[in-house]
C-alpha cells in the first residue's frame, strides 16, 4: 500500500519523519513529493498511490482521474477548499481533513500580524496597543476560538459572529456573540477572518461590509484570499487612508496595493499560517493515523464528502 505525501509547501522535517514512522509501522510504504513545481510531477506520482497526504495542494478531476488505485485523500488541515469534492466521490475516493490540528499556529499568526499592524509595521513610530481594542471574530470554528484564548490574555474585548456556532458556546468562553456580519465590523477596532471559502462566503467581503469598520480599522485575514472581493479592498484602502490590510494569503492585487497603500498593507510571501514545526507534526501524523485507521478499521470519522 503506497502512501503519497504531496506537499508543494513542504512539512517540517520532523513531521515528515512522525508520517514515515506511521506509515511504516501499519506496513505500507511512504513516498514522498515535496516543493513540486509542475502538476505532471504530481500526475506522475499519484499513479500509483493508494492514499494521497496533502496540505493546500489542488486535487482536481484530473488529480483524481490519474490515480488509478486511490482510496483516501487527507487534506492535513482545515480547510479543503482545494479538493475537489464531487469529482473524489465520483471516483469513489474519500476525502478527510484534520480538524483542530493546526488551528493554534494560526491563531498565533493572526495575533502576531495585528501586532505588526498595530505597532505601525515596526518602522518605528508610535504605534497601537491591543489592550482594550474590540476584538470581531469572523467564525468561531477552532482557529476563531484560539484566536480569542490568546486575544484575551492581551486585554481585548472579544465579540464574534459566525451563524452556524450557537451564542451559548461563545459565552461559555467569555467572548460576546453578534447576530450579522455588519454588526461585527462596525463593532469591533480589528476583524479577524477564521471563515472557510464556500460559495456562500467566496468574494463576500466587499466595500459596503467593510465600510461598516471604524477609524482606524484593522482587516486581518488568515482565512483564504477568496473570500475578499479584490477590487472592492484596494478600492476601500485608497478611500479610507486610516484602515489597514494584513494577511498571510497574498492577494492577486498585492503589486497594486503595495503601490498604493504600502505603508497599511502586509501579505506574506506564502501562506504561513499553519507553517510551524508543532502544526504540521500534528496535522501530518493525524493524516497517517487517519489513512491507517480508514484501511484497517474502516473508520470515516473526518470524512468531508459525504
Ligand atoms: C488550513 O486550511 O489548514 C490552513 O489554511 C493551512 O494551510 P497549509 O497547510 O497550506 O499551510
Amino acid at each position: 500500500m503506497k502512501i503519497l505525501i504531496a506537499t508543494e509547501k513542504p512539512f517540517a522535517k520532523v513531521a515528515v519523519d512522525g508520517i514515515r514512522t506511521e506509515v511504516e509501522k501499519a506496513g505500507y510504504e511512504p513516498v514522498l513529493l515535496e516543493k513540486y513545481k509542475q502538476k505532471e510531477q504530481l500526475l506522475e506520482a499519484v499513479a500509483d498511490a493508494d492514499a494521497l497526504i496533502i496540505r493546500s495542494d489542488k486535487v482536481d478531476g484530473e488529480v483524481l482521474d490519474a490515480a488509478k488505485q486511490l482510496k483516501i485523500v487527507v487534506r492535513a488541515g482545515a480547510g479543503y477548499d482545494n479538493v475537489d469534492l464531487e469529482a473524489a466521490t465520483a471516483h469513489g475516493v474519500v476525502v478527510m481533513n484534520t480538524p483542530g490540528q493546526n488551528s493554534n499556529a494560526v491563531a498565533e499568526l493572526a495575533l502576531g500580524l495585528m501586532v505588526y499592524a498595530i505597532r505601525n509595521f515596526y518602522n518605528g513610530t508610535s504605534g497601537s496597543e491591543l489592550k482594550g481594542k474590540t476584538l470581531g471574530i469572523h467564525a468561531y470554528g477552532n482557529v476563531g476560538r484560539n484566536v480569542a484564548r490568546i486575544a484575551k490574555g492581551f486585554g481585548m474585548q472579544v465579540i464574534a459572529y459566525d451563524a452556524y456556532c450557537p451564542d451559548e458556546a461563545m459565552m461559555a468562553d467569555d467572548v460576546r456573540p453578534v447576530h450579522s456580519c455588519e454588526e461585527l465590523y462596525s463593532q469591533a477596532d480589528i476583524v479577524s477572518l477564521h471563515i472557510p471559502a464556500t460559495p456562500e462566503t467566496v468574494q463576500s467581503i466587499n466595500y459596503e461590509l467593510l465600510s461598516h469598520m471604524p477609524k482606524n480599522g484593522l482587516l486581518v485575514n488568515t482565512a483564504r484570499k477568496e473570500v475578499i472581493k479584490e477590487d472592492d479592498l484596494v478600492r476601500f484602502m485608497v478611500d479610507r487612508p486610516d484602515f489597514k490590510y494584513v494577511t498571510d494569503i497574498m492577494p492577486v492585487a498585492d503589486a497594486k496595493l503595495r503601490e498604493l497603500c504600502a505603508e497599511r498593507y502586509f501579505a506574506t510571501p506564502k501562506k504561513m499560517g499553519a507553517q510551524t514545526a508543532e502544526a504540521n507534526i500534528n496535522a501530518g501524523i493525524a493524516a497517517a493515523k487517519q489513512i491507517v485507521d480508514f484501511f484497517q478499521t474502516g473508520n470515516k470519522r473526518f470524512q468531508v464528502n459525504k
